[in-house]
């Protein structure tokens, strides 16, 4: 067996351990099923290939929080919980400027067993205050991305909150924005293969459209904002048939729905399976 064998060998039993610990917390065999089935895909992962999942928890109407920003909850507890068990078995956890500005969140997995993941912000133009959390609480490694030669707090004051800042070039596709292939490169460098995008909408609508998800967890609640921060938003098409249906398992966690895409192999209107009865109370 060669090195890259025996350490994918060794990486897969781990990972299997660290699942086990999180489904030993659900109470009832149908929930841990369930959640084996949801996370499979997860340790799945082809040993020296990037694999990149992204979540978004949204209202009925397809936001992520309201127009002030407030997102502090748009889904249940049970999807909190979630995101945790996903940062776990995640190697990095990625957001947006608009998030850590937002919601200052820590991106930790302080609600389930497991490592925190490198904590990934992606802030071109270096337009975030040092004081967040994820640049001060030490609570997980910190990598600040932004476009090169973008000028900010000086290197010396993230370090002391053991943040390192990776300058990377542009996108030929995006202007202003950071070529995800190049972050995607760097990260897997730094021993990172299992990536999750934790949001906010920006962030996960550019690594979609870059063609890079290999799924979209879309957790809907049963909650209206009206108006407010968009989920995902692509260049739109003309015709549903050049719209993007993709194969699709549904979680009930709590009083929400969790969708998830399998974007590797998303089919064309209409042609995507329909799994088990065409109507169905789940409730
Ligand atoms: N419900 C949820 O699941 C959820 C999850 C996370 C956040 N949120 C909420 O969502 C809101 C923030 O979401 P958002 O869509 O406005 O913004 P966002 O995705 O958090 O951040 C967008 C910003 O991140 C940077 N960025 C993202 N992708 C980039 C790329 N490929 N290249 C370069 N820069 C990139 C850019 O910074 P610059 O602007 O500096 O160019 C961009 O404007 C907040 O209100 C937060 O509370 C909700």
């Amino acid at each position: 067996m060669g090195p890259e064998e025996s350490r994918a060998q060794h990486d897969a039993g781990e990972s299997q351990d660290a699942l086990k610990r999180l489904l030993a917390l659900s109470a009832a065999e149908a929930d841990r099923c369930a959640l084996a089935e949801l996370y499979q895909p997860v340790l799945a992962s082809v040993p020296g290939a990037a694999t990149i999942f992204a979540h978004l928890g949204q209202s009925l109407d397809g936001f992520i929080a309201t127009e002030s920003g407030d997102s502090f909850y748009v889904t249940g507890r049970e999807n909190i919980l979630h995101l945790h068990r996903m940062r776990a078995l995640c190697d990095a956890v990625i957001v947006g400027a608009a998030t850590v500005a937002a919601d200052d969140p820590r991106l930790t997995t302080r609600e389930v067993p497991g490592r925190s993941p490198l904590r990934v912000v992606l802030d071109p133009r270096r337009r975030l205050r040092a004081e967040h959390q994820v640049f001060v609480d030490g609570a997980a490694p910190t990598l600040l991305v932004c476009l090169e030669g973008a000028v900010g707090s000086p290197q010396s004051v993230l370090a002391s909150g053991g943040v390192e800042v990776l300058e990377l070039p542009g996108s030929s596709a995006v202007s202003g924005g950071i070529s995800l292939p190049a972050l995607v490169t760097a990260l897997q460098r730094r021993g990172c293969s299992r990536l999750f995008v934790e949001g906010g909408g920006r962030t996960v609508s550019s690594f979609l459209q870059a063609g890079l998800l290999s799924r979209l967890h879309v957790a809907v609640a049963p909650l209206l904002i009206g108006t407010g921060r968009p989920g995902i938003r692509l260049p739109g098409s003309l015709t549903l048939a050049d719209c993007l249906r993709a194969p699709h398992r549904i979680y009930r966690m709590g009083s929400d729905l969790l969708f998830d895409l399998e974007l590797g192999a998303a089919t064309e209107v209409g042609t995507a399976p329909v799994p088990g009865p065409a109507v169905q109370r789940i409730l």
